[in-house]
């Protein structure tokens, strides 16, 4: 279902987890509120094209909230790719399932506006999924504004085509 403010508790539960950030410590959530402004960032796809990041729930067990996935409209620019689940509900294809019902939707709804994703080069899983979805890599850097710090890992931009320099100057800008 889309994900809208009423995840925000069992959002937080996963954004604040400290295994789902190991590839990236400084990015966990330590409040509610920082949940809750993530998701109210995404409502801005929902509203521009009927589409964006879910709440995803297993299907045998309705009730059962298992984590973020799905894609988000950027800027008007660009379809970003996102998962984040509970980690006692990693290594079931779950991430990829849910990749690939984003993927078509997008393509469906919206087939000119470029698929893409960002992750960090240390997480080998994630990159998996990227891969298994059909994405490829496009650049690879440093996340603006880290400079050299070495706590920061550097990212990897994958797309499902060749990007115009525009898209692609964008897309390294995004903090
Ligand atoms: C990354 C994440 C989304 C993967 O979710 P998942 O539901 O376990 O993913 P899937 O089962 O669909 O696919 C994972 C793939 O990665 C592979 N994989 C897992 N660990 C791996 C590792 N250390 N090295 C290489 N591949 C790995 C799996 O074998 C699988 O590939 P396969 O189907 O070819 O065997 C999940 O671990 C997660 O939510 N992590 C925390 C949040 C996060 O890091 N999100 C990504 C932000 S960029």
């Amino acid at each position: 279902m889309p994900l809208s403010a009423k995840h925000d508790a069992e959002a937080y539960k996963v954004y604040s987890d400290k295994r789902i950030w190991e590839h990236r410590p400084q990015a966990r959530h330590e409040s509610v509120k920082e949940t809750h402004q993530l998701i109210g960032r995404t409502q801005a796809s929902w509203a521009a094209k009927d589409l964006g990041p879910w709440g995803v729930y297993m299907r045998d067990q309705p009730s059962e909230f298992i984590g973020v996935g799905g894609i988000e409209l950027v800027d008007g620019r660009v379809w970003d790719l996102k998962y984040r689940f509970r980690p006692d509900k990693w290594g079931n294809g779950f991430a990829t399932e849910v990749s690939e019902a984003a993927l078509k939707a997008a393509k469906r709804m919206d087939p000119d506006t470029p698929i893409t994703a960002r992750i960090t080069t240390n997480h080998p899983a994630s990159a998996r999924v990227l891969e298994k979805v059909g994405l490829r890599p496009v650049w690879e850097g440093r996340r603006i504004g880290t400079g050299d710090d070495p706590s920061e890992p550097d990212v990897r931009i994958y797309a499902d085509r060749d990007l115009p320099e525009e898209i692609l100057e964008f897309l390294k800008a995004r903090p």
